[in-house]
């Protein structure tokens, strides 16, 4: 447990387990796992705009996996990722992740990946909405951001869906496989989502 800038106590969410959405389970990665995240995070797609080499193999997912095991959502100045299961089939279809602010833990940052085969379904959008779910109504978080890359046509028409406010535009501000790219800023605070989710 620590104390935020706030005063108030801060403790990770060890309880977590898995959540339902309408079409998906949102869980704790599994070993099992390791093969369909080694697959998508293979994609030539997939990893254009996101931090890792590929190929990204069998080993790497399954080294991967074990790193998290051990740690819980919401902890002050760690990523946490969570796996995205299509409830129908129990098919790994991608992941969503959030990383909470070091100094001041009500805010955090988001990210998500999505297997090319599971796209243009929405599955998505109802991973994130939930992920601001959670950070909001369960975790109290006052602001959430994501930043991308201004070229990632998709994720910038997801954040663009979900009611997030594009707030910057960054020039050259990351060197990504071997360039300088630009990157878009998104955020959006606990009352704007909240509203969004229960008009009126
Ligand atoms: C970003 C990414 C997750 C978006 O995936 P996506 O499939 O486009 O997004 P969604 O799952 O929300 O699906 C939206 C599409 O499904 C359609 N759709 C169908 N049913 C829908 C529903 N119930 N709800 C919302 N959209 C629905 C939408 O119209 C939209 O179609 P369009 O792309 O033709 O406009 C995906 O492109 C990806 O993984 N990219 C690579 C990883 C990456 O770069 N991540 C960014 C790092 S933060």
């Amino acid at each position: 447990m620590l104390t935020d800038a706030s005063g108030a106590h801060h403790t990770s969410d060890s309880a977590f387990h898995e959540r339902a959405t309408d079409r998906l389970v949102i869980r704790r990665f599994r070993t099992e796992d390791a093969s369909s995240l080694a697959a998508y995070r293979s994609d030539p797609a997939i990893a254009r705009y996101q931090s890792w080499d590929i190929p990204f193999t069998d080993a790497q997912a399954r080294s991967f996996i074990d790193g998290i095991a051990a740690t819980n959502p919401d902890t002050a100045g760690e990523w946490f990722q969570f796996a995205v299961v299509e409830a129908g089939t129990g098919v790994h279809v991608g992941d969503v992740a959030a990383g909470v602010d070091a100094d001041d833990p009500r805010l955090a940052t988001i990210g998500v990946t999505l297997a090319t085969s599971a796209r243009g379904r929405g599955y998505a959008s109802e991973a994130v909405a939930w992920l601001l779910d959670y950070l909001f109504s369960e975790r109290g978080k006052h602001r959430v951001t994501a930043d991308c890359d201004v070229r990632n046509d998709e994720v910038v028409a997801l954040l663009d869906r979900l009611g997030m406010r594009r707030e910057a535009h960054h020039l050259q501000s990351a060197w990504w496989k071997g360039e300088w790219v630009d990157e878009y800023v998104y955020a959006i605070l606990a009352d704007e989502w909240l509203e969004r989710r229960s008009p009126g």
